[in-house]
């Protein structure tokens, strides 16, 4: 049901994909100011099929030591979302002048800059290291275009290289100065197919001589030689430009704008971007794993409700009979099962915590669905999860409130406390401490003083309230009713089997959810926004960590093991211990980062990762088994 639902849902939203307000199509007129905005420069991944990436800082556009050309009256800051700050945008104007349909192959003058040798040094490293240029144009990345090599197809792969350090060429590392811009252009119709839906923009009208930008193409070349002399713009020119890293010298950078009639329409100009490798194959792959999945999930269900009910059925046929009776199985531990379990509030606090995290997630995957994270709305990702996050305060705390009671607890208030500003101030620290390492680093990456604020404002401003209501709330509801009473005096635990210790357990529960959507993590990755589809593999995850926890409770419970509160959130959890180390995979083979700076910003990106894919799942975990323990000691009866 899930499948084809999912799937006639993705196609049925992507044919009539909408954008939200701002990402509505520009119109040029010829001769029309066109703004090429840059952005921060990004390490990229080169080198062919195993490539790597050298770092993880980002840089300025206009840190002095790259020495660009600024525009007049100096470079001014374009406005960002939240979620654009925190993912690395870093947009400023440029003194590039291009006017739509004119200057079609002129060499044009950008400025000529001086470079001296310590800057020199600084740019050749940044060669070195694969940096990118990453321009917008009318909101689209400037990109290289490139051919696929399994299929043949081109695509456009976002970013182009600062310079050059191919170990064929003699020289290296040569700078590129010379930018050959191609722009593609379309006459939008008025039955562009797709945009009705939007409500904001005037589609209907054709008007003669406007004109829309569908595509950003730059091939960046080094041309050596005089420096001082007219623009040439010769890319024929064989000698490229090395920097000398002991004397001062002169760089002429010139660039040359093609204006390429296409006929994308502008709905579908993001297409070309987001075409990674070949459909066929995700698809394919896609509906494999999640056939394979579903399938085990069903096995699995299946037997685990065919044994419960022979137990129930069992238990109950000896009650009836009056027999002289022995009981046997999970019935044993009925008076321990809803004891409480050790340190009830962290597990209160964590389980409420993941709740929070897996609305937001929840809800940002519907917000993903219909259409609204597309790439035209830069950063709109994080900030939409932040302000979830912030809202969703209030489940959390309810969650938390009302687990803790259930469990036993007794102080409220530090309950509620803890709930509403744990899981903040732990991110806070470390994102400060990334940050510290990126000021350090002198990278543009760190997130500036004034969107931290933002973000406390809204975490301690609004979602530590809300949590503070939803835990007065939680704890009025009190207690869940529990089936069965819990006996005075602790019963003795037998030596179990090992595979139900709490740590062998999380590692075995958490191989199959992990298997079922992170296998894909890279597809995932990087075609967030292209297939719709694969947000069924969230589904699919929780409903694959839901069950495999409980199905361990119903093992540890049969081995009369009662402690299942703890286990069962560490089972669902498990799967975090396997994100990180794949995580930690990864970098060892297709990173090699060589500054400190880097491993510790992947380090501490990847913890937290890790660490919030662990609340999330290890609640779902909790959460589905609790349900579960309560359904079946409910089934029988006691004496
Ligand atoms: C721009 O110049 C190229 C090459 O000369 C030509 O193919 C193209 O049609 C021109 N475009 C426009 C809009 O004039
Ligand atoms: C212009 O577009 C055509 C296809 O529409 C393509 O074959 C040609 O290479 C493009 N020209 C440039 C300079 O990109």
């Amino acid at each position: 049901m899930l499948i084809p639902l999912a799937f006639a849902g993705s196609f049925a939203l992507s044919a009539y994909a909408f954008y939200l307000p701002g990402a509505a199509p520009s119109n040029f007129a010829k001769g029309g100011q066109v703004d090429l905005f840059v952005n921060a420069l990004t390490p990229m991944f080169s080198g062919g099929n195993d490539a790597k990436l050298k770092s993880l800082i980002n840089y300025d556009y206009y840190n002095p030591k790259f020495q660009f050309c600024p525009p007049e009256g100096g470079p001014v800051k374009q406005s960002e979302t939240l979620g654009g700050i925190l993912f690395g945008d870093r947009i400023f104007n440029s003194p590039f002048d291009i006017k739509m349909l004119e200057n079609n192959q002129t060499c044009q003058d950008l400025c000529k800059s001086t470079v001296d040798p310590e800057s020199a040094r600084f740019i050749n490293e940044r060669i070195r290291e694969d940096y990118a240029l990453n321009w917008l144009v009318d909101g689209l990345p400037a990109a290289e275009m490139k051919v696929d090599l399994r299929t043949g197809e081109t695509f456009y792969d976002i970013g182009f290289n600062l310079g050059n350090d191919d170990e064929s060429f003699e020289e290296v590392p040569a700078l590129n100065n010379h930018y050959e811009i191609v722009l593609r252009y379309t006459i939008p119709f008025s039955n562009t197919p797709g945009l009705f839906l939007h409500p904001f923009a005037r589609y209907h009208e054709y008007s003669p001589g406007v004109y829309r930008i569908v595509g950003v193409l730059v091939w960046p070349y080094s041309i050596g030689g005089d420096q001082d002399g007219a623009a040439t713009c010769d890319t024929d020119n064989v000698n490229s430009l090395v920097l000398s890293e002991s004397s001062t010298q002169t760089v002429r950078y010139t660039y040359r704008v093609t204006w390429n009639v296409s006929s994308t329409p502008w709905a579908t100009r993001w297409d070309n971007y987001l075409k990674i490798a070949d459909p066929r194959i995700h698809w394919f792959s896609l509906v494999n794993s999640i056939v394979i999945v579903i399938f085990l999930l069903v096995m699995v269900s299946m037997i685990l409700l065919r044994s419960v009910s022979r137990d129930i059925s069992r238990y109950n046929a000896i009650d009836l009979s009056e027999d002289v009776q022995e009981d046997f199985g999970w019935k044993l531990v009925h008076g321990e099962v809803f004891r409480s379990p050790s340190r009830p509030m962290l597990l209160a606090i964590l389980s409420g915590n993941g709740t929070q995290l897996c609305s937001m997630v929840g809800v940002t995957l519907v917000f993903a669905l219909l259409g609204f994270l597309s790439p035209s709305n830069r950063g709109s990702l994080a900030t939409v999860m932040l302000v979830f996050f912030s809202l969703f305060g209030y489940i959390g705390g309810y969650v938390s409130g009302r687990l803790y009671a259930s469990l036993g607890g007794t102080d409220k208030r530090k309950n509620a406390f803890l709930t509403a500003t744990g899981l903040p101030t732990l991110v806070f620290m470390i994102v400060f401490l990334l940050n510290f390492f990126l000021i350090i680093a002198n990278s543009s990456g760190a997130v500036p003083f004034g969107t931290l604020l933002v973000i406390a404002l809204l975490w301690f401003g609004i979602s530590a309230p809300l949590s503070a209501v939803g835990s007065y709330f939680g704890s009025k509801h009190g207690a869940i009713h529990h089936p069965v009473r819990v006996n005075s005096i602790p019963r003795q635990i037998p030596p179990g089997p090992k595979y139900l210790r709490p740590w062998s357990a999380a590692l075995l529960g958490g191989i199959l959810p992990f298997g079922a959507a992170f296998v894909e993590l890279y597809f995932v990755m990087s075609s967030l926004f292209a297939s719709k589809a694969y947000y069924a593999f969230a589904g699919v995850m929780g409903v694959t960590v839901a069950t495999v926890s409980i199905l361990f409770t119903y093992f540890m419970l049969c081995a009369e093991e009662y402690r299942w509160q703890w286990r069962s959130f560490l089972v669902g959890g498990g799967n975090a211990f396997w994100v990180l180390a794949y995580g930690i995979f990864y970098w060892v083979s297709r990173l090699s980062l060589d500054s400190f700076a880097s491993v510790a910003l992947y380090m501490g990106y990847l913890i937290l990762l890790a660490l919030l894919d662990f609340l999330v799942t290890g609640a779902i975990g909790f959460l589905a088994s609790y349900w579960a323990v309560r359904r079946l000691y409910s089934a029988i009866r006691i004496d």
